[in-house]
């Protein structure tokens, strides 16, 4: 069991991904719990201000400070202690290993920033600034799906295999092996036989083989931190000597 809770000026923008396939399973077995606050309720004043023109100058607005702390403050004094996480593009680069680090914690808060920023004196309400890729979003809500997403798939019960984390891409650092399934012929692609004859091990080495060489063409800077065993550096020297002859693809 997992507890996510999110601080958004957008909440509608979370209705629809959490409305379907694994996570809305999910959530309908208790698995995982999503509560969302709207920034705006958290404000003191007539209008609502959510956002003021930056001090000393500048174009666009500024997140005010003050219904980000009094929303954070709620819900911890109604909810325990969350990790407070910021979402904003100067955070810590989100991959793998911060997915499943995240998972452990039973309570996560993330704060939803805009792009042009967040008033400087939140950060002190913060634990940790998370940013999802070296490009910009117009707010942190897309961000927070994919930190959802990609961390809850570590939550014991959220997969329907608990097989399917541990085996894949990143883990051992090879990318996926190309899959098929029916029909056999397709507008004249036939399945690689290997994968039809039966031989459990030589589709093994066949699936090793084509990880290996897919790693190998599209980032082979996988490679450089993979550990791979003996058996798979030979593999990859033969490999590495057929791209060379400009045999594959
Ligand atoms: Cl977390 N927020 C925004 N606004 N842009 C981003 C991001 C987050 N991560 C990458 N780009």
């Amino acid at each position: 069991m997992i507890r996510f809770a999110i601080l958004t000026l957008f909440p509608d923008m979370f209705r629809s991904p959490l409305a379907s396939s694994l996570l809305k399973r999910a959530i309908d077995k208790g698995i995982i719990s999503v509560s969302i606050f709207n920034i705006r309720d958290f404000t003191r004043d007539k209008h609502h201000v959510v956002d003021d023109s930056p001090y000393g100058g500048g174009s666009g607005m500024v997140m005010k400070a003050g219904p980000i702390v009094e929303g954070i403050e709620r819900i911890k004094s109604a909810d325990g202690s969350p990790r407070v996480i910021l979402m904003t593009p100067q955070g810590v680069r989100f991959d793998h290993s911060q997915a499943r680090r995240l998972s452990h914690y039973d309570h996560l808060l993330f704060v939803c920033g805009r792009y042009e920023g967040v008033d400087e004196r939140v950060r002190e309400y913060i634990d940790e600034e998370v940013s999802i890729g070296d490009y910009i979003l117009t707010g942190g809500e897309l961000a927070v799906m994919v930190l959802i997403d990609a961390i809850s798939r570590f939550v014991p019960g959220v997969l329907g295999s608990e097989a399917s984390v541990a085996e894949e891409s990143f883990v051992n650092t090879l990318l996926e092996y190309p899959q098929y399934t029916r029909p056999r012929v397709f507008r004249g692609k036939v399945v690689p036989e290997v994968l039809v004859s039966g031989n459990h091990r030589e589709i093994v080495r066949w699936r090793k083989r084509e990880a290996l060489k897919r790693t190998l063409l599209r980032r082979p800077d996988l490679l450089d931190r993979a550990n791979l065993p003996e058996s798979d550096l030979a593999l990859l020297e033969e490999i590495r000597g057929e791209e060379g002859r400009g045999k594959g693809h």
